[in-house]
Formats: C-alpha cells, sequence, structure tokens
C-alpha cells in the first residue's frame, strides 16, 4: 500500500531524524515545506519533498495519489493525558457547576471522582469498553493519533484492574499507539476516611503487583491539598523507579504544596496540570528534562487559571498540550478545542501548539521516536486540513471543523 499525497500548501513537522522534546524558542521553529508532498508505504511515512522535486513514478502499483491543493497537513494530535474509560458523564455536577458550586466544592459533597467511582463499580466490563472505543474513535476522527489512557475510577483493587484490563483490551483493538497509566491515590474512599496512609499502602501492596500483570505503562497520583501528600508523592516515586514504570503526576492544580520539588528530582516524565506555580517551583523545574503538561479544557470548565505555558516556554521549560478528557473537569475529547484555547488563552504561537500537541505530546508519552512529526520512518498519521490561507486558521475557526481528512497508518478515516 504506497500513498502520495501531492501540492501540499504547507506540510509541518518535517524532521529529518526524531527531535526528541522540543524546548523553548525551538518551539517556534517546528519545520515546515511549502508546496510539499508526502510519500507513504505499508502505514509508514518514507519521504518528502517539494513539489518542483517531484518524485519520478516508474512503478504505479498499488500507489494512491491525493490532491492537497489549497490544504495544511500536520502530523495527528498525540493526547498524552486523558481520562477516557468512565463509566458515566457527571452531567449533574455540570448543572451545580451552573449554579456557582466550584469543582472542589462538588467534591466535598460526594461528587467528583467518588460519584465516578461509585458509576465504574456498578458497570460492566464490557460495556466501558464499548463506551470508551467509541470515545477513541471519535477523537481519532478529530485528529487525535496517539493517546494517554489513565485508571483512577475503580478507586479499590478489583474496580482499578476491570480499568484496566478495559484499557488493555482499547489498546490491542485500536489502530493508534496507546499508552496506560496506573494511578495510585485519585481520591479517598470512604471507607479509607482518615486513613489515608493505609490506603496508598494498600494500593502499593495489593494493587500494584496485579497490576504488572496486566501490565501498564507509567504511574501517577494526584498530589495536592485536599487529595494525596508530597510523602505518598515521593513513595511512588520511589516504586516507579524500581519498577522503571515512569511517573506522570496530577500536581499543582489548585495549590503548590512542594510536589514539583519532589518529582522533577525523582526525575519524573511530566507534571500535569501545573495551574499554579510557586517561586519555589520555578526553581525546581529549570534545567530539568521534566515535561510540564498544560490542560487548558481543565481551566476552561473548572474556571481555574491557565497554566502559564508562554512563561515556560520562556523559561526554556519543556511544555506540552492535552486534553485531560474526563467526565468531571474537562468533558471534551478535542484536541481541536485544545489548541485554540492555547493560543487564546495561554498566549501560545501556531508553531508552538503544533510542537506542544504533536512531537512533545508523543515525547510526553515516550512514543516520539514513533510519532508526533513528519520524519521518515515515523507512522503515518496526520491530518489533511480544509483549505487554510495560513496554519493558524486551525485554530482560529474555533469549535469549527477544519479538518478534511484524517489518515492513521496512511489509511484515510473519514
Ligand atoms: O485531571 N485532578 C484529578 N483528576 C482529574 C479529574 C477527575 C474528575 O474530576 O473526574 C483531572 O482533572
Ligand atoms: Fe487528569
Amino acid at each position: 500500500m504506497r500513498l502520495l499525497i501531492k501540492n501540499i500548501q504547507e506540510l509541518f513537522g518535517t524532521f529529518e531524524s526524531n527531535p526528541g522534546t522540543i524546548k523553548g524558542l525551538e518551539m517556534n521553529k517546528f519545520p515546515s515545506l511549502t508546496n510539499a508532498w508526502l510519500a507513504v508505504e505499508d502505514g509508514f511515512i518514507v519521504d518528502y519533498g517539494c513539489m518542483t522535486d517531484w518524485p519520478g513514478i516508474t512503478d504505479w502499483a498499488d500507489l494512491t495519489i491525493v490532491d492537497a491543493e489549497g490544504k495544511m497537513v500536520v502530523p495527528c494530535w498525540c493526547d498524552s493525558h486523558t481520562h477516557t474509560v468512565f463509566a458515566k458523564a457527571r452531567s449533574l455536577e455540570f448543572e451545580d457547576k451552573i449554579n456557582g458550586l466550584s469543582y472542589e466544592e462538588i467534591a466535598r459533597r460526594g461528587g467528583g471522582i467518588l460519584n465516578s467511582a461509585h458509576a465504574m463499580s456498578l458497570t460492566s466490563e464490557d460495556q466501558l469498553f464499548e463506551d470508551a472505543i467509541s470515545r477513541v474513535k471519535k477523537m481519532m476522527l478529530n485528529g487525535t493519533g496517539a493517546l494517554e489512557i489513565k485508571t483512577g475510577y475503580g478507586l479499590d483493587v478489583e474496580n482499578e484492574l476491570k480499568m484496566l484490563r478495559v484499557i488493555q483490551r482499547i489498546k490491542s483493538s485500536s489502530p493508534i499507539p496507546i499508552k496506560c497509566t496506573l494511578i495510585i491515590g485519585h481520591a479517598l474512599p470512604a471507607d479509607y476516611h482518615s486513613r489515608m496512609d493505609d490506603y496508598i499502602q494498600m494500593l502499593l501492596e495489593q494493587l500494584l503487583p496485579k497490576a504488572q500483570e496486566i501490565g501498564f505503562d507509567f504511574l501517577d497520583i494526584f498530589c495536592e491539598r485536599d487529595y494525596f501528600q508530597v510523602y505518598h508523592l515521593e513513595k511512588l516515586l520511589l516504586k516507579s523507579k524500581e519498577l522503571n514504570k515512569p511517573a506522570k503526576i496530577h500536581v499543582n492544580q489548585f495549590y503548590s504544596i512542594g510536589g514539583v520539588d519532589m518529582a522533577v528530582n525523582h526525575s519524573a516524565l511530566s507534571l500535569d496540570h501545573m495551574e499554579v506555580i510557586s517561586d519555589q517551583d520555578w526553581v525546581a523545574l529549570k534545567d530539568k528534562p521534566t515535561i510540564v503538561t498544560g490542560l487548558p479544557g481543565c481551566s476552561l470548565f473548572t474556571k481555574i487559571p491557565y497554566t502559564p505555558m508562554r512563561k515556560l516556554m520562556d523559561e526554556n521549560i519543556p511544555v506540552a498540550l492535552a486534553t485531560d478528557f474526563n467526565p468531571g473537569s474537562a468533558p471534551s475529547s478535542n484536541m481541536n478545542l485544545i489548541n485554540s484555547l492555547a493560543c487564546i488563552q495561554m498566549n501560545m504561537k501556531p508553531l508552538e501548539v503544533l510542537t506542544a500537541s504533536c512531537q512533545n505530546g508523543a515525547a510526553a508519552m515516550q512514543i516520539d521516536e514513533l510519532t508526533g512529526s513528519i520524519t521518515p520512518g515515523k507512522i503515518a498519521n496526520f491530518i489533511i486540513t480544509k483549505p487554510l490561507e495560513r496554519l493558524s486558521e486551525l485554530f482560529y475557526f474555533l469549535g469549527e471543523d477544519n479538518i478534511d481528512q484524517v489518515y492513521i497508518k496512511g489509511n484515510p478515516l473519514r
């Protein structure tokens, strides 16, 4: 199966080899070629070039040519933070929110993660799988070509393992790379009231070994004033090192309590949320490889500050963008909305957004050898836009469908 896209107005992300994590000023230099072609073979990118150097075609067997006149081609979005497996929407809480309650107030009234955990315990594995796989399909149609999915709504051993099995099933039945994160401490179940240490210990001793049998890629904990504390995070980070399962941490969503320092000093892969960053955190982040993942969909929906992406980039700290798709704080799985919010609310430039949502998103899942840029040898996951005058229009027409076609492993989806 061979595919040649021709007359591309601008082809973005043209790196000859995998650039790894990109930071600082380099983020605004995501390379491109105008008036370009892109060649794909057996699901992989094999070459690209300018139309002035059109490849001489001698063998037409099995070759499809697609004309992209006036359109842009960008790598598919790499969404490195989602909670795509959940049992039920939380639209009643949405109504509470409209009536003025905050995310934390709703959680204190028994809503929030505990509400999702209750629904999770009542839902069968097959049902969870069916619901989640149709969400993944929708995400792919919106241009997502790689995805991380977390556990964390099970809370007890039985239901966390159920979630994990569902994620593994999604992994093996989806055409896109999917990475799985095990959350050790998302919210404290009622039967562990005032026994937070016992709860974390139980998860480490009883859940973790069984989870290893099923398989997962990363570890996570919700480190926050009203949730889990820095010394719980430390325990998790030590486990992460011991098991060689990199840590992706929910941290600094509402308060800075010392988690950033602890996590970067243990070489966490990514720090996600980071809406609040203290002076001490800025010092800790300096010159570290840890990626900060901004989740503007959560800021929009819960009306909390936006992660200071502009300053992070100016300080040369690597950043990625993700949806945080979940039924409580970020109910949109659409990376196009995230990218528009990043421009509007975080003052990110269009090329910086591409870097953060493609290459750095892939790096935040450790799959940048496979995807995230238009590089020979990477999988052919890319988006052809509708005709656009310039890249910024892809984010400027917010809430519109600016995508003409999505290719996954070289196959058109729409
Ligand atoms: O990333 N902050 C913790 N976890 C999720 C929210 C989960 C929920 O409310 O269901 C988040 O925002
Ligand atoms: Fe999250």
